[in-house]
Protein backbone atom coordinates (compact mmCIF):
# COMPACT_ATOMS: atom_id res chain seq x y z
CA UNK A 1 0.00 0.00 0.00
CA UNK A 2 2.49 2.08 1.28
CA UNK A 3 4.43 1.55 -2.29
CA UNK A 4 1.51 2.27 -4.17
CA UNK A 5 1.05 5.43 -2.54
CA UNK A 6 4.86 6.55 -3.22
CA UNK A 7 4.72 5.84 -6.93
CA UNK A 8 1.57 8.01 -7.29
CA UNK A 9 3.15 10.77 -5.50
CA UNK A 10 6.05 9.82 -8.36
CA UNK A 11 4.08 10.00 -11.26
CA UNK A 12 2.57 13.19 -9.89
CA UNK A 13 5.63 15.06 -9.86
CA UNK A 14 6.78 13.76 -13.11
CA UNK A 15 3.95 14.36 -14.70
CA UNK A 16 3.79 18.25 -13.26
CA UNK A 17 7.71 18.53 -14.30
CA UNK A 18 7.15 17.73 -17.70
CA UNK A 19 4.32 19.21 -17.95
CA UNK A 20 1.63 16.46 -17.93
CA UNK A 21 -1.58 16.51 -16.07
CA UNK A 22 -1.80 16.35 -11.93
CA UNK A 23 -5.54 15.03 -12.06
CA UNK A 24 -7.05 12.15 -12.79
CA UNK A 25 -9.25 11.14 -15.97
CA UNK A 26 -11.76 9.64 -14.25
CA UNK A 27 -13.71 12.28 -13.06
CA UNK A 28 -15.24 15.33 -14.00
CA UNK A 29 -12.43 17.93 -15.16
CA UNK A 30 -12.57 21.08 -12.72
CA UNK A 31 -11.79 24.33 -15.07
CA UNK A 32 -11.62 27.63 -13.90
CA UNK A 33 -11.63 30.39 -16.32
CA UNK A 34 -11.09 34.49 -15.26
CA UNK A 35 -12.53 36.27 -18.60
CA UNK A 36 -11.51 40.13 -18.46
CA UNK A 37 -15.45 41.74 -19.25
CA UNK A 38 -18.16 41.75 -21.88
CA UNK A 39 -16.68 45.20 -23.15
CA UNK A 40 -17.10 44.30 -27.23
CA UNK A 41 -19.12 41.59 -29.73
CA UNK A 42 -15.47 39.86 -29.98
CA UNK A 43 -15.55 38.90 -25.82
CA UNK A 44 -19.03 38.03 -25.64
CA UNK A 45 -18.64 35.79 -29.00
CA UNK A 46 -15.10 34.50 -26.87
CA UNK A 47 -17.05 33.37 -23.50
CA UNK A 48 -20.06 31.74 -25.46
CA UNK A 49 -16.84 29.61 -27.25
CA UNK A 50 -15.46 28.74 -23.94
CA UNK A 51 -18.56 28.03 -22.46
CA UNK A 52 -20.28 25.86 -24.87
CA UNK A 53 -16.67 24.13 -25.82
CA UNK A 54 -16.79 22.93 -21.97
CA UNK A 55 -20.22 22.19 -21.87
CA UNK A 56 -19.88 20.13 -25.05
CA UNK A 57 -16.85 17.66 -23.59
CA UNK A 58 -18.38 17.85 -19.73
CA UNK A 59 -16.11 20.24 -18.40
CA UNK A 60 -17.53 21.59 -14.32
CA UNK A 61 -16.21 25.62 -15.80
CA UNK A 62 -16.44 27.85 -13.01
CA UNK A 63 -16.47 31.43 -15.26
CA UNK A 64 -15.94 34.05 -13.87
CA UNK A 65 -16.48 37.71 -15.51
CA UNK A 66 -13.95 40.31 -14.23
CA UNK A 67 -15.86 43.49 -15.22
CA UNK A 68 -12.37 44.57 -17.09
CA UNK A 69 -10.95 45.12 -12.91
CA UNK A 70 -7.80 43.41 -12.73
CA UNK A 71 -8.69 42.93 -8.75
CA UNK A 72 -11.80 41.06 -9.66
CA UNK A 73 -9.92 38.60 -11.94
CA UNK A 74 -6.77 38.48 -8.47
CA UNK A 75 -9.82 37.62 -6.45
CA UNK A 76 -11.06 35.26 -9.15
CA UNK A 77 -8.02 33.08 -9.35
CA UNK A 78 -7.25 33.12 -5.68
CA UNK A 79 -10.52 31.72 -5.60
CA UNK A 80 -10.08 28.89 -8.11
CA UNK A 81 -6.61 28.00 -6.14
CA UNK A 82 -8.76 27.94 -2.77
CA UNK A 83 -11.41 25.77 -4.55
CA UNK A 84 -8.89 23.25 -6.25
CA UNK A 85 -9.77 23.30 -10.04
CA UNK A 86 -7.87 21.40 -11.29
CA UNK A 87 -6.84 23.83 -14.86
CA UNK A 88 -7.35 27.72 -14.75
CA UNK A 89 -7.80 29.43 -17.56
CA UNK A 90 -6.87 33.12 -17.83
CA UNK A 91 -7.08 36.40 -20.03
CA UNK A 92 -5.47 39.20 -18.42
CA UNK A 93 -7.07 42.09 -18.60
CA UNK A 94 -3.80 44.29 -18.59
CA UNK A 95 -0.32 43.54 -18.98
CA UNK A 96 1.42 43.93 -15.57
CA UNK A 97 0.46 42.99 -12.05
CA UNK A 98 0.57 39.21 -11.96
CA UNK A 99 3.48 38.37 -10.65
CA UNK A 100 2.25 37.41 -7.30
CA UNK A 101 -1.28 35.62 -8.02
CA UNK A 102 0.73 33.94 -10.27
CA UNK A 103 3.45 32.32 -8.26
CA UNK A 104 0.22 31.47 -5.78
CA UNK A 105 -1.10 29.48 -9.02
CA UNK A 106 1.99 27.53 -9.83
CA UNK A 107 2.89 27.14 -6.05
CA UNK A 108 -0.76 25.48 -5.93
CA UNK A 109 0.71 23.34 -8.83
CA UNK A 110 -2.69 24.34 -10.83
CA UNK A 111 -2.09 24.39 -14.57
CA UNK A 112 -2.15 27.50 -16.13
CA UNK A 113 -3.63 28.20 -19.56
CA UNK A 114 -3.28 31.82 -20.94
CA UNK A 115 -6.09 32.67 -23.51
CA UNK A 116 -6.10 36.13 -25.65
CA UNK A 117 -3.78 37.92 -23.76
CA UNK A 118 -0.89 37.49 -22.13
CA UNK A 119 1.50 39.18 -19.22
CA UNK A 120 4.89 40.76 -18.65
CA UNK A 121 6.36 38.09 -16.64
CA UNK A 122 9.49 37.37 -18.11
CA UNK A 123 10.16 33.50 -19.27
CA UNK A 124 7.60 31.31 -20.11
CA UNK A 125 7.94 28.29 -17.22
CA UNK A 126 4.51 30.21 -15.53
CA UNK A 127 1.97 29.04 -17.91
CA UNK A 128 1.49 25.61 -20.17
CA UNK A 129 0.14 26.97 -23.56
CA UNK A 130 -1.07 30.08 -24.80
CA UNK A 131 -3.49 30.96 -27.80
CA UNK A 132 -4.54 34.14 -29.45
CA UNK A 133 -3.88 36.26 -32.14
CA UNK A 134 -0.43 38.04 -33.11
CA UNK A 135 -1.59 41.72 -32.21
CA UNK A 136 1.62 43.31 -33.92
CA UNK A 137 0.67 41.53 -36.74
CA UNK A 138 -2.79 43.22 -36.79
CA UNK A 139 -1.53 46.30 -36.25
CA UNK A 140 1.04 46.50 -39.30
CA UNK A 141 -1.95 44.46 -41.60
CA UNK A 142 -4.04 47.66 -40.86
CA UNK A 143 -1.40 49.75 -41.61
CA UNK A 144 -0.62 48.16 -44.85
CA UNK A 145 -4.27 47.95 -45.71
CA UNK A 146 -4.23 51.87 -45.50
CA UNK A 147 -1.59 52.41 -47.77
CA UNK A 148 -2.56 50.43 -50.01
CA UNK A 149 -5.90 51.69 -50.13
CA UNK A 150 -4.55 55.23 -50.54
CA UNK A 151 -2.32 54.29 -53.44
CA UNK A 152 -5.28 52.90 -55.42
CA UNK A 153 -7.15 56.41 -53.87
CA UNK A 154 -4.12 58.49 -55.79
CA UNK A 155 -3.43 60.11 -52.33
CA UNK A 156 -0.30 58.41 -51.33
CA UNK A 157 1.35 61.86 -52.13
CA UNK A 158 -1.63 63.73 -50.12
CA UNK A 159 -0.65 64.78 -46.25
CA UNK A 160 -2.94 62.20 -44.28
CA UNK A 161 -4.03 62.61 -40.83
CA UNK A 162 -5.40 59.77 -38.67
CA UNK A 163 -6.73 59.86 -35.47
CA UNK A 164 -6.25 56.74 -32.96
CA UNK A 165 -8.88 54.75 -30.82
CA UNK A 166 -6.85 52.65 -28.07
CA UNK A 167 -8.17 49.75 -26.36
CA UNK A 168 -7.59 49.54 -22.67
CA UNK A 169 -4.40 51.25 -21.51
CA UNK A 170 -1.73 48.72 -20.77
CA UNK A 171 -3.35 45.92 -22.47
CA UNK A 172 -1.33 43.67 -24.69
CA UNK A 173 -3.86 44.22 -27.84
CA UNK A 174 -3.50 48.38 -27.46
CA UNK A 175 0.39 48.30 -26.94
CA UNK A 176 0.72 45.90 -29.94
CA UNK A 177 -1.64 47.28 -32.33
CA UNK A 178 -0.53 50.25 -31.83
CA UNK A 179 3.30 49.42 -32.44
CA UNK A 180 3.04 46.90 -35.18
CA UNK A 181 0.58 50.39 -37.17
CA UNK A 182 2.96 52.70 -36.28
CA UNK A 183 6.20 50.75 -37.37
CA UNK A 184 4.65 50.78 -40.89
CA UNK A 185 3.03 54.05 -41.04
CA UNK A 186 6.94 55.41 -39.79
CA UNK A 187 7.62 54.50 -43.04
CA UNK A 188 5.15 56.80 -45.21
CA UNK A 189 6.26 60.50 -44.12
CA UNK A 190 2.79 61.64 -45.45
CA UNK A 191 0.71 59.85 -42.56
CA UNK A 192 1.16 61.35 -39.27
CA UNK A 193 -1.31 60.11 -35.92
CA UNK A 194 -2.46 63.75 -34.68
CA UNK A 195 -4.87 62.88 -32.12
CA UNK A 196 -4.69 59.56 -29.93
CA UNK A 197 -6.61 58.48 -26.34
CA UNK A 198 -7.85 54.89 -25.41
CA UNK A 199 -11.87 54.07 -25.64
CA UNK A 200 -10.69 51.37 -23.45
CA UNK A 201 -12.11 48.78 -26.48
CA UNK A 202 -16.21 50.17 -25.75
CA UNK A 203 -18.75 51.23 -27.85
CA UNK A 204 -19.51 54.09 -25.54
CA UNK A 205 -15.86 55.63 -25.30
CA UNK A 206 -15.22 55.38 -29.32
CA UNK A 207 -18.11 57.41 -29.18
CA UNK A 208 -17.28 59.87 -26.96
CA UNK A 209 -13.83 59.97 -27.91
CA UNK A 210 -14.24 60.19 -31.55
CA UNK A 211 -16.62 63.30 -30.37
CA UNK A 212 -14.10 65.33 -28.48
CA UNK A 213 -11.66 64.79 -31.88
CA UNK A 214 -14.02 65.75 -33.79
CA UNK A 215 -14.19 69.37 -31.73
CA UNK A 216 -11.02 69.90 -32.36
CA UNK A 217 -11.86 71.32 -35.67
CA UNK A 218 -8.61 69.73 -37.09
CA UNK A 219 -8.72 67.75 -40.39
CA UNK A 220 -9.12 64.06 -40.03
CA UNK A 221 -8.55 61.54 -42.84
CA UNK A 222 -8.32 58.28 -41.04
CA UNK A 223 -9.81 56.83 -37.84
CA UNK A 224 -7.56 53.59 -36.53
CA UNK A 225 -9.95 52.35 -33.67
CA UNK A 226 -8.29 49.09 -31.97
CA UNK A 227 -11.27 47.47 -32.28
CA UNK A 228 -15.03 47.26 -34.12
CA UNK A 229 -16.76 48.52 -31.05
CA UNK A 230 -15.03 51.55 -30.48
CA UNK A 231 -15.02 52.29 -34.66
CA UNK A 232 -18.85 51.26 -34.40
CA UNK A 233 -19.62 53.77 -31.90
CA UNK A 234 -17.00 56.33 -33.50
CA UNK A 235 -18.90 56.32 -36.35
CA UNK A 236 -22.07 57.52 -34.67
CA UNK A 237 -20.25 60.37 -33.35
CA UNK A 238 -19.29 61.18 -37.01
CA UNK A 239 -22.29 60.85 -38.94
CA UNK A 240 -23.88 63.06 -35.65
CA UNK A 241 -21.31 65.79 -36.32
CA UNK A 242 -22.62 65.53 -40.25
CA UNK A 243 -19.90 63.74 -41.99
CA UNK A 244 -19.98 60.54 -43.82
CA UNK A 245 -17.73 57.69 -42.28
CA UNK A 246 -16.39 55.44 -44.96
CA UNK A 247 -16.14 58.42 -47.25
CA UNK A 248 -15.77 61.57 -45.71
CA UNK A 249 -13.23 59.46 -43.37
CA UNK A 250 -11.87 55.93 -44.32
CA UNK A 251 -12.15 53.93 -41.02
CA UNK A 252 -9.89 51.21 -40.14
CA UNK A 253 -11.38 48.70 -36.93
CA UNK A 254 -10.09 45.23 -35.41
CA UNK A 255 -11.86 41.56 -34.91
CA UNK A 256 -14.00 41.49 -37.91
CA UNK A 257 -17.37 41.26 -35.63
CA UNK A 258 -20.36 40.71 -37.69
CA UNK A 259 -21.35 44.33 -37.16
CA UNK A 260 -18.55 45.90 -38.98
CA UNK A 261 -19.28 43.23 -42.09
CA UNK A 262 -22.79 44.98 -41.64
CA UNK A 263 -21.00 48.71 -41.73
CA UNK A 264 -18.87 47.78 -44.83
CA UNK A 265 -21.44 46.46 -47.10
CA UNK A 266 -23.47 49.37 -46.28
CA UNK A 267 -20.56 51.67 -47.11
CA UNK A 268 -19.93 52.94 -43.74
CA UNK A 269 -16.32 51.26 -42.34
CA UNK A 270 -13.79 50.57 -44.81
CA UNK A 271 -11.49 47.62 -43.18
CA UNK A 272 -11.61 45.32 -40.47
CA UNK A 273 -8.37 43.19 -39.65
CA UNK A 274 -9.79 39.56 -38.34
CA UNK A 275 -8.87 38.79 -34.83
CA UNK A 276 -10.25 35.34 -33.98
CA UNK A 277 -12.44 34.70 -30.57
CA UNK A 278 -13.37 31.06 -31.37
CA UNK A 279 -10.87 30.12 -28.56
CA UNK A 280 -13.34 27.76 -27.09
CA UNK A 281 -12.14 24.17 -28.79
CA UNK A 282 -8.54 24.87 -28.43
CA UNK A 283 -8.98 25.50 -25.11
CA UNK A 284 -10.69 22.79 -23.97
CA UNK A 285 -8.50 20.32 -26.66
CA UNK A 286 -5.61 21.88 -24.45
CA UNK A 287 -7.55 21.03 -21.33
CA UNK A 288 -8.11 17.25 -22.64
CA UNK A 289 -4.27 16.81 -23.61
CA UNK A 290 -3.40 18.49 -20.05
CA UNK A 291 -5.53 15.65 -18.71
CA UNK A 292 -3.80 12.89 -20.89
CA UNK A 293 -0.28 14.05 -19.41
CA UNK A 294 0.80 15.47 -22.92
CA UNK A 295 3.20 18.18 -23.54
CA UNK A 296 1.29 21.49 -25.84
CA UNK A 297 2.89 23.93 -27.43
CA UNK A 298 3.92 26.88 -25.73
CA UNK A 299 2.27 29.12 -28.42
CA UNK A 300 -0.55 29.21 -31.13
CA UNK A 301 -1.72 31.39 -33.11
CA UNK A 302 -4.88 31.59 -34.71
CA UNK A 303 -5.02 32.36 -38.46
CA UNK A 304 -6.79 36.16 -39.57
CA UNK A 305 -7.69 37.73 -42.39
CA UNK A 306 -8.13 41.11 -43.57
CA UNK A 307 -11.90 42.62 -44.48
CA UNK A 308 -12.91 45.51 -46.60
CA UNK A 309 -15.13 46.34 -49.63
CA UNK A 310 -13.88 43.66 -51.79
CA UNK A 311 -14.16 40.77 -49.73
CA UNK A 312 -16.41 41.68 -46.68
CA UNK A 313 -20.05 41.11 -48.63
CA UNK A 314 -19.60 37.56 -49.61
CA UNK A 315 -17.94 37.06 -46.12
CA UNK A 316 -20.92 38.50 -43.68
CA UNK A 317 -23.58 35.20 -44.67
CA UNK A 318 -21.30 33.09 -42.64
CA UNK A 319 -19.60 35.33 -39.96
CA UNK A 320 -20.33 33.65 -36.98
CA UNK A 321 -20.07 36.36 -34.53
O1 LIG B 1 -7.95 40.89 -26.62
C1 LIG B 1 -8.75 40.96 -27.74
C2 LIG B 1 -9.46 42.27 -27.76
O2 LIG B 1 -10.25 42.42 -26.60
C3 LIG B 1 -10.46 42.47 -28.89
O3 LIG B 1 -9.91 43.03 -30.02
C4 LIG B 1 -11.38 43.45 -28.28
O4 LIG B 1 -12.56 43.68 -29.00
C5 LIG B 1 -11.55 42.85 -26.96
O5 LIG B 1 -12.24 43.54 -26.05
Amino acid sequence: MKKCALLLVVVTVLAFVFGGAAFAADKKIVVGFAQIGAESDWRVANTKSIQDACAEAGIDLRFVDGQQKQENQIKALRDFITQGVDVIGFSPVVESGWDEVIEEINDAGIPLILSDRTTDIKGDDYYVTWMGSNFIEEGRNAGKWLVEYLKKQGRNKEQINIVELQGTVGSGPAIDRQKGFVEVIAENPNLKITQSQTGDFTRDLGRTVMESFLKKGEKIDVLYAHNDDMALGAIQAIKEAGRKPGKDIIIIGIDGVKAAFEAIAAGEYNCTVECNPLLGPQFVDAVKKLAAGETLPKITYSIEGVYDETTAKEALPTRQY
